[in-house]
């Protein structure tokens, strides 16, 4: 019998494991997937429970998600905001409930910072800063002609999408010779992307030099628009984009895609780890910013293999 008890006891009294509500953005592209996927893998490994919800990139159901876990009493509340304005509200009820509430990969506009702990994510206006500085390097390189660009941004309101043209923006100008001469949303999607480039392609034809892409899946749809139209991406246009997925190095490998910017989804491990501190009240960093580099085509054989997303 004190065999038994002593093999009972321990998990009678094992703790209780941590639940998280997770409110993703959706299913929008292949980075998205890989950042899903890093989430529930890290949660099974961490022991952690993981309540998941797909807000399919709408907002009001990232609020009815965080209103259903505030109604559960999960744990904590981590969250990838679709749009960066509009949150004021349920994170106050949120705090209310003393539910700690943590951001993943984008951030928000709130006019209370304390309405969330810490925001784990990339740097989106550098992510802008690295293609500008790539494309002024590429344009010196090549004679200093006059280029016309045209842009495909991410969801309209979207903090990368913001922080992206903003960080672009900032170096191209440096160069009058480089001018962004159309740019429309093409919502991080292939299907969206593919759309808008050939609506730019009719209306500019050969005139476009170069396509900066928000992400890598706008980039991947608007190759096909561009071979469509009889023209060579990654030659007749030049193009970059941002993300760094396998399907981007795919394309640098086959002469297409010209330079991707890194931007990791592979948050799952740092938000396990903050999640579990926020929850045993330690310190956490109001910011946790993660390293990347950029690739351009002629790494990409190189670094296939080490991509693991
Ligand atoms: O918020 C990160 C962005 O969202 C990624 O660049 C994009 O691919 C995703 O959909």
């Amino acid at each position: 019998a004190l065999a038994l008890a002593s093999a009972v006891i321990p998990q009678a009294m094992a703790a209780k494991p941590l639940v998280i509500g997770f409110s993703q953005v959706g299913a929008e592209s292949e980075w998205r997937t890989a950042n899903t996927a890093s989430i529930k893998d890290s949660a099974k490994k961490e022991g952690v429970t993981l309540k998941f919800a797909d807000a399919q990139q709408r907002q009001e159901n990232q609020v009815k998600a965080i209103r259903s876990f505030i109604a559960q009493r999960v744990d904590l509340i981590a969250f990838s905001p679709v749009v960066e304005s509009g949150w004021d509200t349920v994170l106050r009820e949120a705090k209310a409930a003393k539910i700690p509430v943590i951001l993943t990969d984008r951030s928000v506009n709130v006019s209370d910072p304390s309405l969330y702990a810490t925001l784990i994510g990339s740097d989106f206006v550098e992510e802008g800063r690295k293609a500008g500085r790539w494309l002024l390097d590429y344009a010196k390189k090549n004679g200093d002609k006059p280029l016309n660009i045209v842009e495909l941004q991410g969801t309209v309101g979207s903090a990368p999408a913001i922080d992206r043209k903003a960080g672009f923006e900032e170096i191209i100008k440096a160069n009058p010779k480089l001018k962004v001469v159309r740019t429309q949303t093409g919502d991080f999607t292939r299907t969206k992307g593919k759309e808008v480039m050939e609506a730019f392609l009719k209306s500019m034809g050969k005139s476009i030099n170069v396509l900066y892409a928000h992400n890598d899946d706008m980039a991947i749809g608007a190759i096909q628009a561009i071979e469509e139209a009889g023209l060579k991406p990654g030659k007749d246009i030049i193009i970059v984009s941002i993300d760094g997925v396998k399907g981007a190095f795919q394309a640098m490998i086959a002469g297409k895609l010209n330079v991707t910017v890194e931007c990791s989804p592979l948050l799952g491990p740092q938000l396990m780890e903050a999640a579990r501190k926020v929850v045993e009240g330690k310190p956490v960093d109001k910011r946790i910013v993660v390293n990347e580099s950029v690739f351009p085509a002629d790494v990409a054989a190189k670094e296939l293999p080490n991509r693991k997303y």
